[in-house]
């Protein structure tokens, strides 16, 4: 069970070897039969996520929302959106994972609030210059009559990051950033009043006993207070370039003083509680937020975008492991996320690389995508650190491409101007059983809020459930060994020489990883046992596009 307030913290934390399965809530399970994922629901599924095997949840954003952007336009970070429930049922959720075996992690977006914030509305209902205003950052337009931006920044969904108020009086207003939808205002980090209610949010998550935080666009809470122009042409939809050098809204130094002031919050509490960031940077700068007096983890989005070949793949993993032991923090694992297409489309397309949700990228061969979503999955599940799982990806579910123009609800494909279709391709709601929509979903007789393929039906949780070789039950068996198993707890990787196309590595002296990447199959070291495999071995040969678990050793140890 796991540590609450009352525990001492350990030696070597959960969160460092830990399987966490992200919970996308309206998404997951639908309890009332509204269409829309809930808490009821995903507690109704408590049972399977244990019997998954993982050791913590992190649900998505399930605060009140006006949901411009899926929830991630938080108006009340104290409470839940009564689409997905009550506090009370938040409550009774995380004491029954606790009970189950399983830790809770929160998502916190502190970059910015919604415009329904009463934050915002204050702010909007008073003059510039006022210290409701200073929560968030409004300025002045530039031009003769103030009618243009302040200056030339992107919203990350396309079009400028500013928009003009009307001022109390009808008169035309100042302008306020959003780095997102014009719904999502950003935050004034350099008020203490904003930073103060952070603080407090964060308490008041901890006190209800949540095991950690998703921080959400980590990188972006502090701006060059001269907010200076990037230079940027007028017609340009997005900005290309985050990882610039000096970027004045990513990666701005101010940031670190925060998470240093946040990593003191959960020390304060008993237990071992988790920080983990979202932070698109430069891999080099990444450990900086890793520093051990700041956040405790962060996503490894290079290898998420890494296309399936074993240099890439090798090249990302080292960097991973070699780069964050420097700060002594643990390397993670991603494959999917609600944000990206989901990987059994992405392998099986020919360039892999493609993450971005725009269309246009070409047919995907599902089956082959499938094959090396399976072997990938052993792959993470065997490297040294934590992973994360994407609901869905246990189902070896693809990304909905076909989705009807008139249900996409990502604002990415309004503010584009209908060119990018945004992300709801991955965000389609779980098949669980049956043989037609909503595949268990919600009842019987109710629609989802995305439609779910027909084709969903042999993938559902039930379908797969006890079926050998199920994508499902190798999750099961792979999560199961990983924790039964010696080996998995080493916390390092050793590469052994293999020829061109197989990556293999020793976890310990009994216990090895291969992925055959090569078109050709491979004969495994004789003298191994085969723990677990992605497809069927036979005669000693390791096939195409497959991953394996060795066990043993003797005299082919080298
Ligand atoms: C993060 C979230 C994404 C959201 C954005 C704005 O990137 O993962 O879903 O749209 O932040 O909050």
């Amino acid at each position: 069970m796991p540590r609450t307030r009352t525990d001492q913290k350990s030696a070597t934390p959960w969160w460092r070897d830990a399987v966490i399965y992200q919970v996308y809530i309206r998404s997951f399970a639908d309890g009332n039969g509204d269409g829309v994922g809930d808490i009821a629901g995903l507690r109704a599924r408590l049972p399977y996520l244990q019997e998954l095997g993982v050791d913590a949840l992190w649900i998505n954003p399930w605060y009140p929302s006006p949901m411009a952007d899926g929830g991630y336009d938080v108006a009340d970070y104290r409470s839940i959106d009564p689409l997905f429930g009550t506090l009370a049922e938040a409550e009774e959720l995380i004491a029954e994972a606790h009970t189950r075996g399983m830790r809770v992690v929160l998502d916190i977006v502190p970059n910015h609030t919604s415009d329904q914030h009463r934050w915002f509305v204050e702010a909007l209902a008073s003059p510039p210059g006022s210290p409701e205003r200073d929560r968030y950052l409004f300025r002045d337009g530039t031009g003769p009559d103030g009618s243009r931006p302040p200056n030339d920044w992107r919203s990350r969904f396309g079009g400028p990051a500013w928009t003009r108020v009307t001022e109390a009086d009808g008169s035309p207003g100042q302008w306020f950033l959003h780095l997102f939808a014009a719904e999502q205002p950003d935050l004034n980090w350099a008020s203490r009043e904003v930073r103060a209610e952070f603080e407090a949010i964060l308490r008041f998550w901890f006190d209800r006993g949540v095991d950690g935080f998703r921080i959400d666009v980590a990188h972006g809470l502090a701006k060059d207070p001269a907010l200076p122009d990037l230079g940027i042409p007028d017609d340009a939809l997005f900005e290309h370039e985050r990882h610039k050098e000096d970027h004045p809204h990513w990666d701005q130094e101010g940031v670190h003083e925060i998470y240093q002031t946040w990593r003191k919050i959960a020390d304060s509490y008993a237990g071992d509680r988790l920080f983990v960031a979202e932070a698109h940077v430069r891999e080099d700068r990444l450990v900086d937020y890793l520093r051990q007096d700041e956040l405790h983890t962060a996503f490894n989005f290079p290898f998420l975008k890494s296309s399936w070949e074993p240099n890439a793949m090798r090249e990302v993993i080292d960097r991973a492991v070699t780069g964050l032991a420097a700060v002594d923090a643990p390397p993670t694992w991603v494959l999917s996320n609600h944000d990206v297409p989901r990987h059994v489309t992405r392998y099986g397309r020919g360039d892999t690389q493609t993450h971005e949700h725009d269309v246009g990228a070409g047919p995907a061969d599902l089956e082959l995508g499938t094959r090396r979503a399976r072997a990938a999955a052993l792959l993470t599940l065997a490297l040294p650190g934590s992973a994360y799982l994407y609901q869905g990806e246990e189902l070896g579910l693809w990304e909905v491409e076909d989705l009807p123009d008139e249900v996409l609800a990502d604002p990415t494909w309004k503010r584009s101007g209908g060119t990018v279709r945004g992300r709801d391709g991955c965000r389609v709601p779980l098949p669980w059983s049956g043989l037609d929509g909503p595949f268990g979903f919600g009842p019987k007789g109710t629609e989802a809020w995305l439609p779910q393929p027909a084709e969903w039906k042999t993938l559902t949780a039930q379908a797969q459930s006890g079926i050998p070789w199920s994508m499902l039950e190798l999750y099961r068996s792979a999560l199961r060994l990983r924790r039964e198993q010696s080996g998995f707890d080493s916390g390092t990787l050793r590469w052994l020489e293999m020829p061109e196309g197989v990556l293999a590595f020793e976890r310990s002296p009994v216990l090895r990883c291969a992925v055959n990447f090569s078109g050709e199959p491979f004969p495994l070291p004789k003298n191994w046992g085969v723990l677990l495999a992605s497809e069927r071995i036979t005669g000693g040969q390791l096939p195409a596009d497959t991953t394996v678990w060795l066990w043993g050793g003797g005299s082919s140890r080298g």
